[in-house]
């Protein structure tokens, strides 16, 4: 894709602001992709505040695909104890096998390939692909949505515009440091751009925010008609 000024503006932002989280890299570390796909996949129904122990916990348990994919089905399931959702454990483990079994131990490296794990969905093989490897893929959770919704003041109500908001997420993902955009776009959803009452003069996209210009930011993304 065209080099994009609204990526630049938002990486600048991003690494003035960045959080420091265990499973992110730090500026020039290598992500490792074990940690990157535990803490996508816990992270997709609970809050980061909640993540973290509980991730830390399981790393100093099960610190890599080998150890995960011998792991006990009763010890993983406590470890997993108030997550909710007890199918992403059990999807961790058995893609933790096919990694040993299926790939020498090495995470796939691809969008393509990593779709074909074990609860591996379109959400967490782009995010994985973006963060861990560097793959320019398009990477849209909720927060993103919600933020390429207003940028790009997109009319249509969701779930129909889901299809416009993942092309317009592509037209400003850019080809170099696209897992610090994907993040860049998920800090932004979660502390500038929320929901309600957007703080929109603390944002590094203001300029180039349709809805903010036309005026209603928290109109976007327009709710499914009752
Ligand atoms: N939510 C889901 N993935 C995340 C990440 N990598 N950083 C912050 N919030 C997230
Ligand atoms: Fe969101 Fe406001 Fe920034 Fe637009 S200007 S992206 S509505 S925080």
């Amino acid at each position: 894709s065209a080099p994009s000024p609204i990526a630049d503006r938002l990486l600048a932002w991003y690494d003035r602001h960045r959080r420091d989280l265990p499973w992110r890299a730090r500026p020039g570390e290598t992500a490792d992709p074990y940690r990157v796909w535990l803490s996508e996949v816990m992270l997709q129904q609970t809050t980061v505040a909640a993540v973290r122990p509980r991730f830390e916990n399981w790393l100093a348990r099960w610190p890599d695909f080998a150890s995960l994919a011998v792991a006990g089905e009763a010890d993983v399931m406590a470890a997993w104890a108030g997550l909710g959702y007890y199918a992403r454990a059990r999807n961790l483990v058995a893609a933790a096998r096919v990694v040993v079994a299926e790939h020498g131990g090495a995470f796939p490296r691809t969008e393509a390939a990593l779709r074909r794990l074990p609860g591996l969905g379109a959400y967490t093989a782009a995010a994985v692909a973006a963060i861990a490897f560097g793959e320019r893929a398009v990477v849209v959770d909720a927060n993103v949505e919600r933020v390429v919704a207003r940028l790009f003041a997109i009319r249509q109500p969701l779930p129909a515009a889901r299809t416009a908001i993942r092309r317009a997420a592509d037209t400003i993902t850019p080809n170099m440091r696209a897992g610090d955009f994907a993040q860049a776009m998920m800090d932004l959803g979660s502390a500038i751009c929320t929901s309600r009452a957007p703080k929109c003069l603390l944002c590094p996209l203001a300029d180039d925010c349709a809805a903010l210009a036309a005026g209603t930011p928290d109109a976007f993304p327009v709710k499914p008609a009752k």
